[in-house]
């Protein structure tokens, strides 16, 4: 087996586990996508703000499977937050990636300060599923209290909540109130990728701690390895970035062994209640400032 699924509250199948492409760019992003798919793995995690939808596409052609079985995530940035605006973004993403419709499109960031654009934005993704041109739609990033505000003022709840957590910040609160709700839970930065590219915090990244790597030989597996297999046993899916082929290759190969309890436990004992990103609360399209190429 290569992949196993998780039914989101509106009976699509998402592939537990998927390529992200944060940071990949250039030939060795679509080359990635490419490797992934004949790899075995089924979902792709990208976004408006990676500016990298059309390599991505063209990863995905270039990967000859059919369409029908690969899912594709895709994510509006706060700038095109507004509905007008939020449904010119998706024609935008969606030529890049030379797809006729998304699987999963989710809002980036909630914007706090201006949480009506946010509403608004998700107007345009409830009217999108509605036309057909998306097979689920959800968020990234909001925090319990961006769901209970979104959920005031909005018809359909959002399938999944694509949020940092890795073994150094495991979100047990956010993950409560997402089952509650009947949203999946996807993990970003599953392995702790957040630690390179947004600095440290002053700790261990998971892949290197201690207590994994020595889980990690006992089973003759990688510590990546072991982290992916920790969040699939939790029914989270996760979206590994890699654009090495051997470790895109390694991360998917995680269907074959199984963590103990003791092992669960220690891994849980990890969690430092410290994000490794900016606070979803303060986020604000200068605190993230991108621009989004409009062709
Ligand atoms: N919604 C959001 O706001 C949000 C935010 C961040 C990320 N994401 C999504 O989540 C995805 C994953 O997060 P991420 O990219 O931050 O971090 P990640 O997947 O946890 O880690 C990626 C980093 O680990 C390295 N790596 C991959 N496999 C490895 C292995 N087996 N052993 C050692 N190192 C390995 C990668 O380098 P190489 O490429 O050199 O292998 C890369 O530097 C992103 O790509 C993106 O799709 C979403």
């Amino acid at each position: 087996m290569t992949h196993s699924t998780i039914t989101l509250n509106n009976g699509v199948e998402l592939p537990s586990l998927g390529l992200g492409v944060l940071l990949s760019e250039g030939d060795e992003a679509s080359t990635a996508v490419t490797t992934a798919l004949r790899a075995g793995y089924r979902l792709v995690d990208t976004a408006a703000a990676y500016g990298n939808e059309r390599l991505v596409g063209r990863g995905i052609r270039e990967a000859e499977v059919d369409r029908a079985e690969v899912f594709v995530t895709t994510k509006l940035w706060m700038t095109d937050y507004g509905f007008d605006s939020a449904l010119r973004g998706f024609d935008t993403s969606a030529t890049k990636l030379g797809v006729d419709y998304v699987d999963l499109y989710l809002l980036h960031w909630p914007w706090p300060a201006d949480f009506s654009r946010t509403i608004a934005a998700y107007r345009a993704a409830e009217r999108l599923l509605e036309e057909g041109r998306v097979r689920a739609i959800g968020v990234a990033n909001f925090l319990p209290e961006h769901l209970r505000a979104l959920a005031r003022e909005t018809d359909v709840v959002p399938a999944v909540n694509q949020v940092e957590l890795h073994p150094n910040f495991q979100q047990a609160d956010q993950v409560a109130v997402h089952q509650e709700l009947g949203i999946a839970t996807q993990a970003w930065s599953p392995i702790g990728g957040v630690y390179g590219w947004a600095g440290g915090n002053g700790s261990v990244p998971p892949l290197q701690n201690e207590t994994i790597g020595s889980i990690a030989s006992s089973h003759g597996k990688t510590p990546a390895q072991v982290i992916l297999r920790w969040h699939l046993d939790q029914g989270r899916s996760v979206v590994p970035k890699s654009v090495k082929p051997e470790r895109i290759a390694s991360n998917i190969d995680v269907f074959d062994f199984e963590l103990t309890s003791d092992e669960a436990r220690a891994i849980a004992a990890l969690d430092t209640g410290q994000r490794g990103a900016v606070d979803p609360a303060i986020v604000t399209p200068e605190v993230i400032d991108l621009t989004i190429d409009p062709a």
